[in-house]
């Protein structure tokens, strides 16, 4: 059933009223204003919006409650998702001054053969249709418009060859959930492989489910028949097989998988869901290509570690023998930095490509691509690094405590 956009802004213009109204609430005057004019009827364009932060806020007013718990929420009490962005605020950046950086900003990378005019690639997100129709194909349409690289869920709502269409041959790459019959997961690799993916990423945090509780208090406030589209609904990536009975996850893989994966595709194979150094110096060892360091989000085990706080680790023990990738919490171009001078050799971005996909579709994507990039460039230039090789470890230093959410401006949006 369709989400009515124009009921959940009145539900929220309603809901400011009652609370504008409250006696428990002291200063109506802050309110008032919001309770004229929600974020969505003063930003009906993408360029008005000015960071990403917006960007949540408007998907938040148009993308149904269930699916938007899905999209935000971390698992048990978000302690890792709120670490996931804390600690960005570990590292601070040492610019340098006086270098010419007076010609473009080169944020161009090439990794595993994959070139892409940003180092910020998209990472794999599942069911994407249900924050708006343009779906996986819109994004691809937006990372093609702005050369990002991205990486295409095994839960992805559009079909890979339709994706893959849209952003172009070599700047795709397959991420796969092995199915707990190898046979069915080689069906999908060959599948990857022929719609002209380079890569394969095989996500390895979730293999013993997760607590999403977020997701959960969210769905409360949406009274919508979720079976209706819900129920029985493979992904289109399971087209032609018949998956009765036939698990999404393997919970008894282990490192030889590696080369189990090898053996039957050409596709560069990397590991998604890294956060410390033995299993990084393991996935060299059993032959992976790269690395992408990951808490899924902050929804896989709940650590309380950010994803940046593991990279330096991670880094040392990769050695500079194969590329890491580091996702969770990126939300500026400092961030996009901050990874960068720790050595990694590009980021990825999950919800706010989302929120820009919720908001306005493919034109929201573009925008995020563009806030972000503008950031990072700003950053490149004020720090003195005109392109992304000028960026190393002398750029950061780890000041070891992370300042606490609450604190960390547009943040608390
Ligand atoms: C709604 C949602 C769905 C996701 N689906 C997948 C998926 O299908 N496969 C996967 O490997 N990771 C998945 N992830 C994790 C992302 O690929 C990525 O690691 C994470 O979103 C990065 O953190 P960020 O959202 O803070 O940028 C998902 C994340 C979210 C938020």
């Amino acid at each position: 059933m369709p989400f009515n956009q124009k009921n959940n802004q009145g539900y929220r213009r309603e809901f400011l009223k009652f609370l504008a109204g409250s006696p428990l609430l002291t200063s109506y005057s802050a309110f008032s204003q919001e309770v004229e004019e929600t974020l969505g009827e003063k930003l009906t364009n993408p360029g008005q919006v000015i960071n990403v932060f917006e960007m949540e806020a408007l998907a938040r007013e148009k993308v149904p409650p269930a699916h938007f718990g899905y999209l935000i929420s971390g698992v048990d009490s978000d302690t890792t998702l709120r670490a996931n962005r804390e600690g960005y605020t570990r590292f601070q950046i040492h610019p340098r001054r006086l270098v010419d950086v007076s010609g473009p900003t080169d944020m161009s990378v090439n990794v595993l053969g994959a070139e892409a005019r940003s180092p910020i690639f998209l990472s794999p997100i599942g069911s994407t249709g249900g924050f708006h129709p343009d779906a996986d194909v819109g994004a691809a349409r937006a990372a093609a418009a702005k050369g990002h690289h991205m990486i295409l869920s095994t839960q992805a709502s559009s079909p890979i060859e339709d994706v893959v269409q849209a952003r172009g041959e070599g700047s795709v790459w397959f991420q796969l959930y092995s199915t707990d019959r190898w046979e069915y997961t080689e069906a999908l690799l060959r599948r990857a492989e022929a719609a002209g993916c380079t890569a394969v990423c095989l996500t390895v945090d979730l293999p013993g489910g997760r607590n999403t509780e977020t997701s959960a208090v969210l769905a409360r406030g949406d009274d919508r028949f979720c079976e209706e589209c819900h129920y029985g609904q493979a992904k289109p990536i399971f087209d032609g097989l018949d998956m009765q009975g036939v698990g999404l996850v393997d919970a008894a893989l282990t490192w030889d998988v590696i080369g189990r994966i090898k053996d039957v595709t050409n596709m560069k194979v990397l590991i998604k869901g890294i956060e410390v150094g033995p299993d990084a110096a393991l996935a060299v060892q059993y032959g992976a290509d790269g690395i992408i360091l990951s808490n899924h989000g902050a929804r896989a085990t709940d650590t309380g570690r950010g994803t940046i706080e593991c990279l330096p680790e991670v880094i040392a023990a990769v050695n500079g023998r194969i590329p890491v990738i580091i996702d969770g919490g990126i939300r500026r171009g400092t961030d996009v930095f901050k990874a960068l001078a720790l050595g990694a050799s590009a980021v990825g971005i999950g919800r706010p490509y989302c929120w820009g996909l919720g908001a306005f579709g493919q034109a929201g994507v573009e925008r995020v691509l563009d806030l972000l990039n503008r950031e990072l460039a700003i950053t490149m230039r004020g720090s003195g690094t005109p392109s992304i090789a000028a960026i190393g470890p002398d750029y950061v230093q780890d000041v070891g405590h992370r300042v606490p959410r609450g604190t960390l401006g547009r943040d608390i949006l």
